[in-house]
């Protein structure tokens, strides 16, 4: 352990933060050592990463103070808020605040920020293609992490600011899975039109952040984007079919179709897919697969992901 770096991963029992905790604890001769934060140090995934031989320790992006403590002595630290526990961009935001601040006070001198595009730079306000969501979001669990972009600037933290893609696991844990339609056919439902859609498997984002660490200070002050690959809804529903031996089908509706679909989220994700379509060449250029292969050589394609992971998609019947 001596003379290893320590790394601070916030949501190390989470999609994100586990990816990097296991990518850093599969390379002992890496020369990184993980520190596992969570609340729940006593909890199932918390204990799989000690066994793993993580270091956990208790912290609560709510209670500053304790991330203080979790950060102190750390050389890097991964630093991710989790929105969709909340749905608060306010409470996402003073989380990224207290990071920012943590991560000054205890001098870590590699901070990777897991973010997202402040959409309202791309759409103000005024802009009615979409509509203002919670009195001043275009597309609130993105423009939360964007605006919290400047927290570590202004703090003057050692940053990468690290735009991550849509995840694959959302077909399985983000109720994104193929469902049957009113025509019977197995669907998945997405307004993206015939646009490509930046996305990657949540492991390798994991794994891009240990690539990252790796080069040194090399990407410190730096914004990257990364990304598995950027397929249209048809060549996503075509992967689908092929893995799960069955028809499946894109249907592309309408973003406003999406927005009213009455979950909790529908309006900010169907925002969302209409920031990706109306500025696809931005929105994929910011996400470069060589970039992403470069940090992480084992990136996975969606066929190599669905191989491994094709039965753990529900198909709503
Ligand atoms: N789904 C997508 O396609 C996608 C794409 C890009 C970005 N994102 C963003 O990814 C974020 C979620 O990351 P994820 O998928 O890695 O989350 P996740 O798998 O749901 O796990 C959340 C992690 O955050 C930790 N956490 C949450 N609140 C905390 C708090 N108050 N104090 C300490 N730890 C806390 C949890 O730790 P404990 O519970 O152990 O404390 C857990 O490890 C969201 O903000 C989302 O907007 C999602």
């Amino acid at each position: 352990m001596a003379g290893r770096r320590i790394v601070a991963v916030v949501g190390a029992t989470g999609a994100q933060g586990g990816g990097l905790a296991r990518a850093i604890l599969a390379d002992p001769n890496g020369g990184f050592t993980a520190r596992a934060l969570t609340r729940k140090p006593d909890g199932e995934a918390a204990r799989a990463l000690a066994q793993k031989g993580a270091k956990v320790v208790a912290c609560d992006l709510d209670q500053p103070e304790s991330l203080k403590r979790a950060f102190d002595g750390a050389d890097a630290a991964y630093c991710v808020t989790n929105y969709w526990e909340h749905f608060s961009p306010e409470r996402e935001l003073a989380q990224a605040r207290a990071l920012a601040s943590a991560a000054k006070s205890a001098g870590v001198r590699h901070v990777i920020w897991s973010t997202l595009e402040d959409t309202r730079q791309w759409v103000p306000l005024s802009d009615d293609r979409m509509p203002t969501l919670m009195g001043k979001y275009k597309v609130p669990h993105f423009d939360a992490k964007g605006e919290a972009d400047g927290f570590f600037r202004d703090a003057g933290v050692p940053t990468t600011w690290l735009l991550t893609s849509f995840y694959w696991d959302n077909f399985i844990y983000f109720g994104m899975g193929p469902k049957k339609g009113p025509d019977g056919r197995l669907a998945i439902t997405m307004p993206m039109a015939d646009r490509k859609l930046p996305s990657i498997a949540v492991e390798d984002i994991g794994k891009c952040a240990y690539g990252i660490f790796k080069k040194g200070g090399d990407l410190i002050g730096k914004k990257v984007g990364i990304a598995g690959e950027h397929p249209t809804g048809a060549q996503l529903a075509a992967s689908l079919s092929r893995a799960l031996g069955r028809p499946i089908v894109y249907n592309a509706v309408t973003p406003d179709a999406f927005r009213h679909f009455g979950f909790p989220g529908a309006e900010d994700l169907g925002n969302m897919f209409q920031f990706k379509c109306d500025f696809e060449d931005y929105y994929c250029g910011a996400r470069s697969l060589a970039f992403s292969r470069s940090v992480n050589p084992a990136l996975q394609t969606f066929d190599a992901w669905l191989e491994k992971n094709k039965t753990r998609i529900p198909v709503e019947e």
